[in-house]
């Protein structure tokens, strides 16, 4: 059986997990997670979601997040490129085989990079099928709404869960210039409601919003039915993603105006690095007991 053909919750029992009252839903993701856990949390309590692109970092965010995205902001954050748009598909799928490695009960979900899906349905099936088999990812997300739609819709009815992503699309976004916030206008915002509606229509199983302004963010979040994760976007969300890097102080180039800083680790790294410098310096680095030894006999 190939892997467009596997068989996944249809929307139908998608609408039974999201009609359960929220009281009744569980607040826990279990060792295995399921598309239908991460939505039944959808009014239970907030989504926790993050980015992750190795190993390590995966096991050190599973057991805090709902959610570990391998975005394609590895390009930036990771390889030191000036836009997500240069992320591929090899690149996509290094980083999802890592993350799928040391994840336990988070979904995690992989980006489908620029230029790998938006020429045809047939083409982003192709590329989600390609990442699904070889990562055993859960789910991959794609930038669009309403041109989107039968991607998604195509996706979805061969068996590959997707997770949308409208408002500020930054595989859209030209290298060097600010990031535009969405929903200023009224057109802006109508299209942006069209976008949301649209792909929930085709079948995603959330949506993250990205740089809208507040108003249109919380009236999308709040008429949704999946769940939304907002970025820059609304409270409102069902939950909220940051890039790792950006929350751990660890990534440089900029600081968008939507990100807390809860750790400075670039100051950390340095002072270690710095430690490490004096103490090879003066000799008080390796003793004796960093040494290998002959064994006594
Ligand atoms: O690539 C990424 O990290 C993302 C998040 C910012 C949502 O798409």
């Amino acid at each position: 059986m190939g892997l467009h053909q596997l068989p996944v919750p249809s929307l139908g029992a998608f609408d039974d997990i999201l009609r359960l009252a929220p009281a009744t839903r569980p607040t826990a993701m279990p060792e295995k997670p399921q598309i239908a856990d991460f939505m039944a949390l959808k009014g239970q309590r907030k989504i926790v979601c993050l980015t992750a692109y190795s190993a390590p970092m995966a096991h050190a965010l599973d057991p805090h997040c709902d959610m570990l995205l391998v975005g394609d902001s590895v390009a930036m954050v990771i390889y030191g490129m000036d836009t997500t748009q240069n992320a591929d598909l090899d690149m996509m799928i290094r980083h999802g085989e890592a993350v799928m490695r040391r994840r336990k009960s988070s979904l995690v979900v992989i980006d489908l990079p620029a230029g790998s899906y938006e020429n045809s349905p047939a083409q982003a099936l192709a590329s989600a099928s390609e990442i699904m088999a070889k990562t055993g990812a859960d789910a991959v997300k794609l930038e669009g709404g309403t041109n989107l739609a039968p991607h998604v819709k195509c996706l979805v009815d061969s068996g590959i869960p997707v997770l949308g992503h409208i408002g500020l699309l930054p595989q859209h976004a030209v290298a060097g210039a600010a990031f535009r916030i969405t929903g200023r206008s009224d057109e802006e915002a109508n299209q942006l409601h069209k976008d949301a509606n649209a792909v929930v229509e085709a079948g995603v199983f959330g949506i993250v919003l990205e740089g809208i302004i507040e108003p249109v963010a919380a009236s999308i979040a709040i008429g949704c039915k999946v769940p939304t994760i907002g970025i820059g976007a609304s409270a409102s969300c069902d939950g909220q993603i940051l890039v790792t890097d950006d929350l751990l102080g660890l990534y440089d180039a900029f600081t968008p105006k939507f990100v807390r800083k809860f750790a400075n680790l670039q100051d950390d790294i340095g002072a270690a690095a710095a430690d490490y410098r004096a103490a090879v310096i003066d000799g008080s680095f390796p003793t004796q007991d960093h040494l290998f030894w002959p064994k006594k006999t």
